[in-house]
Formats: structure tokens, sequence, C-alpha cells
């Protein structure tokens, strides 16, 4: 489709233009968006963002621009850190954190909200609790929309960004064994950080107990995918194996059943003791929050990664939404 002169207000479906290694105008839905490519031009982008944050703080190459931050699940990293994205890069923040006291308190539907703020934004983040409500949105938005989560379904950013920490701490992405740990089967983090490290020489560990684990459409991918793909209960048969531990919280929300989410909630606990047992050169990673998994004292263990994976989730979304609206 070629722009009308005629709709200046709609120039973000143009076709894929190669603007920005083809992310200028484009939705951020899945992790099946992207290939080796595509992610090595979001980290090599993200790399420049560290180093612009570290010498200047803030840069205005999202002057005049603006993102709608709609969140209908509770967050603190993902909201806040594409809240800060935007504003190191210039740009402003409509913040939606509290659909209660929007207009969806009132029954308006999600396609309604999206086409509201995109009259007024440049860019919509959204996290939302059902599996397709970013493509929904999407759908009906002529702006781009970012998936920040979209119930069990994905979490792109927090892929990449889990992607991005591991390549620094580890400086590879090929050949390296994988443990994912805790609730597989609701945790949407597991599922797109899983599919990316398809794109590269992985062996994965899925830790779970029985009830949580890895949906078996998604193990089965995994191996047609020619993965090597091992499920165990117990964390001890893999944990001297591994260079990535990638532990991630029971998902309380995701549970029809309370006192089924009670018996396994604290079926591992990260301690001292159990790090010691793990690699010299492993990495212990986490998308946060924790609600006990890891115990605070292992914080001080230099393999403990969370804090700079966090710090990595902003450099990842001043990138990519530098490359969305065009600027990267
Ligand atoms: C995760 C999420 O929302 O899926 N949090 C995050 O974005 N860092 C993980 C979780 O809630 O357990």
């Amino acid at each position: 489709m070629t722009v009308s002169t005629l709709s200046p207000s709609y120039p973000y479906r143009q076709p894929a233009d190669h603007v920005n290694n083809g992310f200028f105008g484009q939705d951020i839905l899945s992790v099946r968006q992207f290939d080796r490519e595509k992610l090595a031009y979001i980290f090599a982008v993200a790399d420049e963002m560290r180093t612009l944050v570290r010498r200047f703080g803030s840069a205005d190459l999202l002057s005049g621009k603006v993102l709608a931050n709609l969140f209908y699940e509770p967050s603190t990293r993902t909201a806040s850190s594409f809240m800060a994205a935007m504003l190191r890069l210039g740009g402003q923040v409509i913040p939606i954190n509290e659909v209660r006291y929007s207009s969806v308190a009132k029954g308006e539907s999600l396609p309604d909200t999206v086409r509201t703020l995109e009259c007024y934004a440049d860019v919509i983040v959204l996290r939302h609790p059902e599996v397709g409500s970013a493509q929904i949105a999407a759908d009906y938005a002529s702006k781009p929309v970012i998936n920040a989560g979209d119930g069990i379904g994905e979490h792109p950013t927090q892929a990449l960004l889990d992607l991005y920490t591991i390549a620094q701490e580890q400086e590879r992405l090929d050949g390296l064994k994988v443990a994912m740990v805790g609730d597989l089967k609701y945790g949407r983090t597991v599922h797109s950080l899983t599919r990316l490290l398809c794109l590269y020489d992985t062996e994965f560990y899925f830790v779970s107990p029985a009830i949580l684990r890895l949906p078996p459409d998604m193990l089965a991918e995994v191996r047609t995918r020619g993965h090597k793909a091992v499920e165990v209960e117990d964390i001890h048969e893999v944990i001297g194996e591994v260079d990535v531990l990638y532990v991630t919280r029971v998902q309380k929300e995701r549970f029809a059943d309370l006192t089924e989410y009670e018996r396994v909630k604290d079926y591992y606990i990260i301690e001292p003791r159990l790090m010691a047992q793990a690699k010299p050169t492993a990495v212990l990673m986490h998308p946060f929050p924790r609600v006990g998994e890891i115990a605070y004292a292992v914080d001080r263990d230099p393999r403990a990664a969370y804090f700079r994976q966090m710090e990595n989730g902003m450099f990842i979304r001043m990138a990519l939404l530098a490359a969305v609206l065009g600027k990267a």
C-alpha cells in the first residue's frame, strides 16, 4: 500500500522500507518477528543507548513524540522502564497504569481505548491479561503497538532484554546450556525467551514441578527445531551443568485453584548453598518480581545478574522505541 498524501496522519503503515532495519512503523507483538540479524541490530542500538545514558543521561532523539503506556495488569519494571526509555530520549508519556480510573472501568473496549490513545500518541505499549490482546490492539491501531505481556502468551520486550543480558554476561549466544526454572506453564517470559533461544545453538533444561511444565506444544516445537530439551523436577540434577539459570515466580494470578498454588509456590528456592553447586561462570537471572525464589543473600554473588538485567531493559526499550519511530 502506498501512503496517500491525503492521509498524512497515517504514516505508519508503509510497507517495510528498511528504515531502521524494517522496524519503522512496525508493531512488536511476538518474538517470532525476530531473526538473528534483527536481534543483532537491536542489541547494537541498545549498546549505543547505554553509552548515551552513561555519558549524557538523556538525548532529544524522540523529542515531540508521545508514548501511551497502557497497563491492564500490574507492572513495576516494564511500565517504568518504558517510561524512562521515552523520557531519556526526549519524548513524553501518557501513563495509564490504573485502568480502573480510565474509561475501561465504564466498559470501554480495548479497540476503542487504543483508537483513542493513538489520537494522542505515536506509539502504544500494552499489557493485558488475555492472550492475543496485543494483536487485537494492533489490528485496530494504525500506530505501532508494543506487546508488554499478553496473559500467559508472550512478553517479547522482556525476552529481548533477557537475551541481551545473556549475550553480555556470557559473551556469546551459541553453545549455551540454559535452565528455565519455576513456572514454565504460565510464565510468558519463559515462553518468549525459549522461542528466541531457539534461534541459537541452545540446550534446554526445563526445571519445574509436574503441574507447571512447559506447554507440550512448545516443548515439541523446541525439539522439532533440533534442540536438546530435558525436563526435570529436581534442580540439583542440572545446576552444575548449566551456563544460564533463568528462575521465575509461580504466577499466582493465573491459578484457578489457589490451593494448587500454595503447593508449588516454594518449590525452588535459590540459596547460597545451592549456588555453590553452580558453575563459576554461570549466570543467574530472574525477570522479577521475586516472591521468595531467590534468597536475598544470593544478591551478593557476582553471578546474580538480575539487577543488571533490569537496567538492560531500559536500554533495550530505548532501542525499540527509537527503531519503531524511525530514529534509531
Ligand atoms: C514478568 C511478567 O510480567 O511477565 N515481569 C516482568 O515483566 N519483568 C514476570 C512475572 O510477573 O513474574
